[in-house]
């Protein structure tokens, strides 16, 4: 067996024991046998290596120098399951004992309830382990964000390629970014939305769906409902099929011609078709990509001969929207977020977009949407980066410049929330950014 043979079967063997530590009684052979296997596979490798390290690197799982990309479904669960525990590196040293194995896989298999509790250096410490190593990534949930916002990016940029040679691409991997933006949301809601404003004018296409993705999914969990994964999947799947629309009419600035318009609108009915293809797939998802230029009045294409609009629908509706008018494209400015939505209301409420549920929406964005501009009774210029929930006038902001204009060398992080603060520092009006020339995005 080479490494690489030896390493697929260490993952497929992990990720079993862990299954099989969850659900099988002590004593049952699935539960022991992929933790012996496990251990002799270490045994092997250790023979002849003094460690053998696996680490989450960037996205993506490593053992020793090997990356495993998405290839297989369980390096995806072994890399998901580390990330939530929030490991970054396991090292495995000669002289591990099958003991040492069980502890460690009882603690890998643990709930999050339960794990929560657990300091790992204390644990590896009281069971007198010795030849594992487990080295805990950085808590920052921000960076976390970052780094499932790209792999979500990287998916529809290989998503679309995939499409255009004639291949499906895989439904768990969509599945599986949205599970991680679920968690990432439910620890902290603005980290994630104010990643939504970071968009990239060259990429706007993939930053679009993962955003419409986001926006879609944060919507659906703020309004309560079951199912919001699949919104989740569906707004990050809406243009899929578009990469059957010719590249010079998504690009063209400007009007399109009559001509044109009608090869744009098929672009629904396209990707609801590739998401008929993918494995897994769920009609419900396809439905919500058919609909998704649908308007809440029921304009818009395509027509949909009395069939009602699903509910996720209209959360992709509103995301989309919202996205659209935030996002520097060819042929339009960017509006700030509270023009935004005030646009959506004052133009779109009742119209294009559900009422009920453009009001959530405006709600979870706050008064400040994060990526707002807003000047400061002290003078200064701030944009805001974080929302506090329980107080949504004052929110974490990022001093940009002082009160003589002048831009700050290093920008100044203040908690609004925070009682002195805010009298010093709390939030007078909204500025436009582009009037001050300032670029959000830069900052958050
Ligand atoms: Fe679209």
């Amino acid at each position: 067996m080479n490494n690489k043979a030896l390493f697929i079967e260490l993952i497929n063997n992990s990720v079993s024991a862990i299954k099989g530590l969850n659900y099988y009684p002590d004593g049952h052979p699935a539960k022991e046998k992929p933790l012996y296997n496990i251990h002799s596979l270490l045994i092997k490798f250790l023979n002849e290596n003094p460690s053998l390290r696996i680490a989450l690197i960037e996205d993506t799982l490593v053992i020793e120098n090997t990356p495993f990309f998405e290839s297989t479904p369980n390096a995806e669960k072994l890399l998901e399951l580390l990330d939530e525990k929030k490991i970054g590196e396991l090292i495995f040293f000669k002289g591990i004992t099958i003991e040492e194995i069980k502890i460690l896989f009882y603690l890998l298999a643990m709930g999050d309830e339960e794990f929560k509790n657990v300091n790992i250096d204390d644990f590896l410490i009281d069971h007198g382990i010795k030849y594992i190593e487990i080295i805990e990534k950085e808590r920052d949930i921000k960076k976390k964000g970052k780094r499932v916002y790209a792999h979500a990016k990287k998916y529809i940029v290989e998503a679309m390629n995939e499409i255009r040679l004639g291949k499906v691409p895989r439904m768990e991997v969509a599945e599986s970014i949205v599970t991680s933006f679920d968690r990432i949301l439910k620890r902290d809601e603005s980290a994630l939305i104010a990643l939504t404003m970071l968009s990239d004018y060259d990429n706007y296409t993939f930053n679009h769906s993962v955003n419409v993705g986001i926006l879609s999914l944060a919507l659906a969990r703020e309004l309560g409902w079951q199912g919001a994964e699949d919104i989740g999947i569906a707004g990050l799947l809406h243009d899929i099929g578009k990469t059957k629309t010719p590249i010079e009419i998504i690009n063209k600035p400007g009007k399109l011609t009559p001509e044109e318009w009608e090869i744009m609108k098929k672009h629904p009915s396209d990707g609801a078709k590739i998401i008929q293809e993918m494995n897994r797939f769920r009609v419900e998802i396809s439905m919500m990509v058919l609909q998704h230029h649908v308007r809440y009045d029921k304009s818009g294409y395509p027509r949909l001969n009395n069939r009602n609009l699903l509910e996720g629908t209209h959360l992709i509706t509103i995301s989309d929207t919202y996205d659209s008018l935030t996002t520097l494209r060819p042929y339009q400015r960017r509006f700030d977020p509270k023009e935004a939505l005030e646009i959506m209301i004052g133009k779109l409420k009742g119209k294009a977009l559900h009422p009920k549920y453009l009001e959530v929406f405006v709600q979870m964005l706050g008064i400040y949407p994060v990526g707002s501009c807003v000047r400061l009774r002290s003078g200064e210029i701030a944009l805001v980066t974080s929302l506090n929930r329980t107080s949504p006038v004052t929110p974490q902001v990022k001093i940009i410049m002082g009160k003589d204009g002048k831009y700050l060398k290093k920008p100044v992080q203040a908690d609004l929330s925070n009682k002195r603060e805010n009298q010093k520092r709390g939030i007078i009006s909204l500025v436009n950014p582009i009037l001050l020339n300032i670029e959000v995005t830069r900052y958050i």
